[in-house]
């Protein structure tokens, strides 16, 4: 069993919390005693109350792989037991929220969804309810008590549990985002760093290929070398793009004519892999306030992908409407999809699936947009396509 210490929050915090919740839900001391009243009822029926919760958790097919192994599952009802069990000590107090909060820290840990062991606090209550009834028979006044209390308890413990998961996963999150500024700005210094020198190698080349009677062989050698650099120069700049964003500087411009414009430099490469394009723009589109140099970028790195999944044609949807939320724009290819497991990879930066991706198009397109105080889903299906879909407010959230 897991040995974790509960989320570090401020003690004092913490305590007031717990003692509000109970406050909030009118949860007092006489249902303590309550609840100290049912503990050899509960003793009685704990191993029944065990083996019916976990058969019916063995019973739903999304939950087995958890239960896979029997030592697991034995060491779980011990430990469903001594939670049942402690649900009558009869004081609820910081430790027993300690308690609540490394249940939901290990539920956190091994990937199980709050939906699943939410829910089952609600078969615990389904199980438990009748045993109380039958015991308080003749005082059906207590009884209905009883069950209040014990529903009060369960539901303040959900509370608790849903605190550790939320608070693990912010930290998770807060790890890896700091991690991944500090790869970034480490990549950013080396590519600031390779920037220059490049710019020179390729100066050097172009003064030697214009300037020496070089044989059309080695023209090509020269070519392929300046092909290289250029590919190098791109890497740089989508490095230095992602890693030390810009800021916002809105102003209002025509969305459909950025939008065409871009298209229309697309338009020899889509004609030659038989891309047809679709234009569904909605009439009260047409300005939008934005940073234009950013969204420049978005849509291209959008309709490249596009483009660039449908090597053996097929059609671009390009939308635009407004909603209550902001603007919506999508483009959607006919390609040949993302693969279900990268999915939700594929706005991390240097993950690619292209040969010659930089890895960094689709994490910069969403830097941008979550700048504006936007939202972008990806949606694929393999071998039909994929559909990129944002949502821009009518103001950027840090524009100037
Ligand atoms: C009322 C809801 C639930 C309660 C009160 C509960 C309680 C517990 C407790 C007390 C532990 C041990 C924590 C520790 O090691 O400190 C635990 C661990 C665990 N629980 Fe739950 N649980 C609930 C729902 C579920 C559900 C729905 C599943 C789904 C299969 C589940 C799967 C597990 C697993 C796999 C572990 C880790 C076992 C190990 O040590 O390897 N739990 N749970």
């Amino acid at each position: 069993m897991a040995s974790e210490s509960p989320p570090t929050t401020n003690r004092r915090e913490k305590v007031e919390t717990f003692d509000q919740r109970k406050l909030f839900s009118r949860f007092d001391e006489a249902d303590a005693r309550l609840l100290v009243e049912l503990r050899p009822v509960i003793e009685r029926n704990a191993d029944r109350i065990v083996d019916e919760f976990y058969s019916h958790l063995l019973d739903t097919g999304e939950l087995r792989p958890f239960l896979a192994d029997p030592a697991t599952v034995k060491r779980l009802k011990l430990a469903q037991k001594r939670y049942l069990l402690s649900l009558t000590q009869g004081t609820y107090d910081e430790s027993y929220g300690d308690s609540r909060l490394r249940i939901g820290q290990v539920h956190e840990r091994i990937g199980l969804d709050p939906q699943w062991y939410l829910g089952s606090y609600g078969l615990h209550i389904d199980l438990l309810l009748p045993t109380v009834h039958q015991h308080f028979h003749d005082d059906p006044q207590k009884a209905i008590r009883a069950g209040a209390a014990l529903s009060k308890l369960l539901i303040l413990d959900m509370q608790l549990v849903l605190d550790a998961y939320y608070q693990t996963r912010r930290r998770k999150e807060l790890k890896r985002s700091e991690q991944l500024a500090a790869v970034g700005e480490l990549a950013a210094s080396i590519a600031h760093e390779v920037r220059n020198p490049l710019a020179g190698m390729k100066g050097a080349l172009e003064v030697l290929r214009k300037e020496l009677a070089v044989k059309p062989s080695n023209l090509e050698i020269v070519d392929e070398l300046l092909a290289q650099i250029a590919r190098l120069e791109n890497l740089v700049k989508d490095l230095l793009t992602y890693a030390r964003p810009s800021a916002i500087s809105a102003r209002s411009f025509d969305l459909h004519e950025m939008l065409d414009r871009l298209l229309k430099l697309y338009k020899d490469e889509a004609d030659a892999a038989q891309i047809t394009v679709h234009r569904i723009y909605g009439p009260e589109t047409g300005r939008i306030e934005a940073d234009p140099q950013q969204m420049e970028q978005v849509f291209f790195n959008l309709i490249h992908n596009a483009i660039q999944a449908m090597e053996h044609g097929g059609t671009l949807t390009v939308t635009t409407q407004a909603s209550r939320e902001g603007i919506v724009i999508s483009f959607r290819d006919t390609g040949k999809g993302v693969p279900g497991g990268d999915i939700d990879r594929i706005f991390q930066p240097f993950f690619t699936t292209k040969h010659r991706g930089s890895g960094l198009g689709l994490p910069i397109v969403k830097r941008i947009i979550e700048a504006h105080g936007g939202l972008i889903e990806v949606h694929s299906k393999l071998g039909e396509g994929t559909a990129a879909t944002m949502t821009l407010p009518k103001r950027p959230a840090g524009g100037n």
